[in-house]
């Protein structure tokens, strides 16, 4: 089968591999719609990060590059390994894309699995990926939707419960009100998240496709401009002089980090969702003179039984965000070239590993 396979930073190639052995405990799922995510082109541009680098296995997987791509996808059920008994052959579903040793607890009212020792990603460490006709995947981490959510939208719950969870992270109520710096694709979710809870959003971001974007999905109460207006003064304007409750740091660029921490309010709370290549420079003074809370968040922690009921209800609607739909072949030169490149003109892309969608 066709495969993406990620060698080394900057060299990604497409294969013909073997398919997944189905094992106990495993399904086989048909891959239909694949996102590409930030995380995949940090990988191609300053990699191997989460990839384990060639003679260097994973110590869960056992894995290391060349690995297949790929960890925002939907498909359908095509086989049951033995065992296998809360799923059915043609089911649709989406997958959580954890490597977890199997000695971690991650039942239903875990809350810290996604923080055990050596935890990675299918599609960056092993394990097959969605950048490939179909993957085998443990049973646990195989969520079923209902047939009624389109799967290319389905492919954006993987990234809908990164922002869930980064929500979760701020503690933000209903009527407060959220800035969110950058409205890529996680930008864009996590304002979809918070709007869905009833907050009042306020994006800013450079391109004028997004901010437009933010507001055509109704996600968005106000979109700024940063490069026009003062964002710390406008959002004041908007809170009555207060600053914002709470705020998401989405773009990992170092003004935009310092511009939260001036738009938030006094015991107001900065989430960094972004991944940062590198460290930040941090005025502490303010921290403590102003009693903030910067907090992290990575990944999503039985997050997508609620995302998958946030879409399946229609509190959010995910097609607004794909802006492109691609074939496996052309993963490199239109869709990474067009998010490395021009990503004001793109949101979300999607690729069709079996061309099946296309
Ligand atoms: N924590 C996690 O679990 C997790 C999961 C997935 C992705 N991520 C990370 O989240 C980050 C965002 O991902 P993405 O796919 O949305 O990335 P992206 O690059 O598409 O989006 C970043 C946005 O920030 C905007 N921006 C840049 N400079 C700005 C400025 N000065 N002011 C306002 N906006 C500015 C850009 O125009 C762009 O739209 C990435 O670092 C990604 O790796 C984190
Ligand atoms: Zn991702």
């Amino acid at each position: 089968m066709k495969a993406a396979r990620y060698y080394d930073r900057g060299d990604i190639r497409i294969e013909n591999i073997e398919p997944q052995a189905l094992e106990a405990g495993t399904v086989r799922v048909d891959v239909a719609w694949t996102g590409i995510c930030g995380t995949d082109l940090h990988e191609y541009l300053d990699g191997p990060i989460f990839v384990p680098a060639h003679g260097h296995p994973h110590p869960i997987s056992g894995e290391d590059a060349p690995i297949t791509l790929g960890h925002e996808f939907s498909g359908v059920v095509s086989e049951l390994g033995e065992g296998v008994t809360d799923l059915a052959v043609g089911d649709h579903v989406v997958i959580e894309p954890y490597i977890i040793r199997d000695s971690v607890d991650t039942g239903p009212e875990s809350k810290d699995y996604h923080l055990s020792p050596d935890m990675n990603f299918i599609g960056l460490a092993g394990r097959g990926g969605g950048l490939s006709e179909n993957i085998v995947v443990k049973s646990r981490w195989v969520h079923k939707i209902d047939k009624a959510v389109p799967l290319d939208e389905a492919a954006l719950i993987e990234p809908l419960s990164v922002a869930y969870h980064a929500v979760q992270r701020s503690g933000v109520v209903a009527g407060q009100t959220a800035v969110v710096g950058g409205a890529g694709p996680i930008g864009q979710l996590t304002a979809a998240v918070l709007h869905a809870l009833g907050v009042k959003v306020i994006i800013s971001e450079l391109s004028p496709l997004r901010r437009q974007k933010a507001l055509d999905a109704g996600v968005a109460d106000v979109a700024l401009n940063p490069a026009e207006v003062d964002v710390v003064a406008e959002v004041k304007k908007l809170t009555d002089g207060k600053g914002a409750d709470v705020a998401f740091e989405c773009t990992s660029v170092q003004v935009v980090f310092d511009t939260l921490m001036d738009a938030v309010r006094p015991t107001g709370v900065i989430v960094v969702v972004s991944i940062w290549g590198k460290p930040a420079t941090f005025d502490m003074h303010k921290l403590v003179m102003r009693e903030l809370d910067v907090r992290g968040t990575i990944g999503y922690v039985n997050s997508h039984p609620d995302t998958i009921a946030l879409v399946e209800s229609g509190k959010i609607d995910l097609k607004p965000f794909i802006t492109g739909k691609i074939a496996l072949e052309d993963l490199v030169d239109k869709g990474f070239d067009t998010l490395i490149n021009h990503n004001e003109t793109a949101v979300k892309i999607l690729v069709s590993p079996s061309g099946k969608g296309l």
